[in-house]
């Protein structure tokens, strides 16, 4: 398990400036005055922080960027962070601050100088959410602890925004620690494990076995499941914050590792399905999110657990399964198999949790990151309004997502001769037929939308809040989703 970084807030006291270890962060605006703590580090460094303001690299610096000065004279700490941020200043550029003092931090200790930034507690969250890095899998983990201090006045007031934000990033971690984690370590019956353990945040968790799936008729899943030593699951997690009112679902693709199937995909680059659990990860991170912040909703985590391998027992191209629905499918590709998966899921949870509104999240296609790479998401809804609502979320919290479209005009491409319908539409508008073929196990009722996170899930190089490897994407966006259309409305 990856630990967020402690974080503790004081009341302004110059004099820790002087005595901090590790690294100190000042801020200063783009006019070059310096509040209290830039003058203290100013005073015992002998002007040097004003000879940096004032000079031209300062001016070059964007919001948001940071410059260091290492070992100031005069100063105990190993380095002098000046931030330049205004006051007045975007979420974005508060919490790429953060960022960007976290990719300057080394293990020990961090004193943020902030004054009385009113976004302090984004510039907080920044340092947290870059400040990960997995080594469980390693025999001899590097130190990455990080101690920081928010030196800030109204302490108290602060605190319990900061806390927030930490509950928040407590949950990114453990979608990140899921994603990363290796498909024979984080087997299907591991994953049901780790989310069991969210029970003791007061969630309640029911594991439905392959046995009570049979019993659903959850075929389509199953059919997926079926080739691999792993026994097939869904997980249930209910967070009971709200009222009385009707849960709102989400749902995840839990696919542990993909090999394709019988329809196997090529050797290079196979190794990075393991991260094909990413939906049913971001579902994980977020209802520990909900938890730990003690969240004012009702929502129910869905998760489909399966593994997708070739064996005697896989099924085959050609075959045709029935669903939940009780439409059939025809399995032309066994690759296709994360709709397969959603298809029960989505359907069982309208079944059983009479839903007000539904988001899936899965790394589905391919094709999304052909039309829009590493940065964005790509929202399907069965709604404008809904659809409008998610993308709008993602982006305050500096998470990327693009609305698509769906229209009946796709659905000829899933037309099969022998079964309702085929689970794969060809080449052309891979990632919207996708979406149009879950569509078709969503109630025309429930708002419902897709987010197809296979470009955004795990990426290899850095994004604007995560080191490379798995990101998290989607648990902010989906906090702040339930947080602004569901919390307090009942
Ligand atoms: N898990 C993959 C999609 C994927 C690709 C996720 C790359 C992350 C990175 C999915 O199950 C899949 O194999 N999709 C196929 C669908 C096709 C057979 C219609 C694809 O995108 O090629
Ligand atoms: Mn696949
Ligand atoms: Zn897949």
């Amino acid at each position: 398990m990856t630990n967020v970084a402690s974080f503790s807030v004081e009341e302004t006291n110059l004099d820790l400036i002087n005595q901090a270890t590790g690294k100190v962060v000042i801020l200063v605006g783009a006019e070059g005055k310096l509040d209290q703590a830039a003058k203290r580090a100013n005073k015992l460094t002998k002007g040097a922080i004003e000879r940096f303001v004032q000079g031209d690299a300062f001016e070059k610096m964007s919001e948001g960027a940071v410059a260091e000065l290492k070992f100031p004279t005069g100063m105990e700490c190993s380095a002098v962070i000046i931030g330049k941020l205004e006051k007045r200043c975007t979420p974005d550029a508060a919490r790429s601050l953060g960022v960007n003092v976290a990719k300057l931090c080394e293990p020990g200790h961090l004193l943020l100088a902030t004054g009385n930034h009113p976004k302090s507690p984004l510039i907080c969250e920044g340092v947290a959410l870059r400040h990960y890095s997995y080594q469980d899998q390693k025999s001899d983990p590097t130190e990455t602890d990080l101690t920081v201090t928010l030196m800030i006045s109204k302490a108290e007031e602060v605190k319990v925004e900061l806390d927030t934000a930490l509950a928040i990033a407590e949950g990114v971690f453990f979608t990140r620690d899921l994603v990363s984690a290796p498909a024979n370590v984080l087997t299907t019956t591991e994953f049901g494990n780790q989310l069991e353990s969210l029970r003791e945040l007061g969630l309640i968790v029911t594991v439905l076995e392959e046995k009570e799936l049979e019993k659903l008729g959850m075929r389509t899943l199953l059919s997926v499941g079926q080739g691999s030593d792993s026994p097939s699951k869904v997980v249930t997690m209910e967070w009971k914050g709200g009222g009385d009112e009707a849960p709102f679902a989400v749902v995840g693709k839990g696919v542990v590792f993909d090999t394709g199937g019988i329809s196997l995909k090529p050797a290079g680059g196979m190794e990075d399905m393991t991260m094909d659990m990413g939906g049913a990860g971001v579902v994980a991170g977020l209802m520990k999110a909900l938890a730990l912040r003690n969240a004012k909703a009702n929502v129910v985590g869905l998760v489909g657990l399966v593994e997708n391998m070739p064996s005697g027992n896989a099924t085959r191209p050609g075959d045709v399964v029935k669903s939940m629905k009780g439409d059939t499918v025809e399995i032309i590709n066994t690759d296709a198999e994360g709709r397969l998966v959603l298809a029960d899921v989505l359907w069982y949870a309208q079944d059983k949790f009479k839903p007000s509104g539904m988001i899936d999240l899965a790394t589905l296609t391919g094709a999304i990151i052909i039309g829009l790479g590493h940065d964005k998401a790509g929202v399907f809804a069965n709604d404008d309004g809904f659809a409008k609502r998610i993308v709008d979320s993602a982006e305050r919290e500096g998470e990327g997502a693009w609305h698509m479209p769906l229209a009946p005009c796709y659905d000829k491409l899933l037309k099969s001769n022998i079964a309702d319908m085929k689970n794969v539409g060809g080449r052309a508008a891979g990632s919207i037929t996708a979406a149009q073929f879950l569509q078709r196990f969503v109630k025309d009722d429930v708002p419902w939308a897709h987010l197809d996170i296979a470009g955004v899930a795990s990426i290899k190089s850095e994004s604007s809040f995560a080191p490379k490897g798995a990101t998290g994407w989607g648990v902010r966006a989906l906090n702040r989703f339930i947080a602004d259309h569901y919390e307090g409305t009942s």
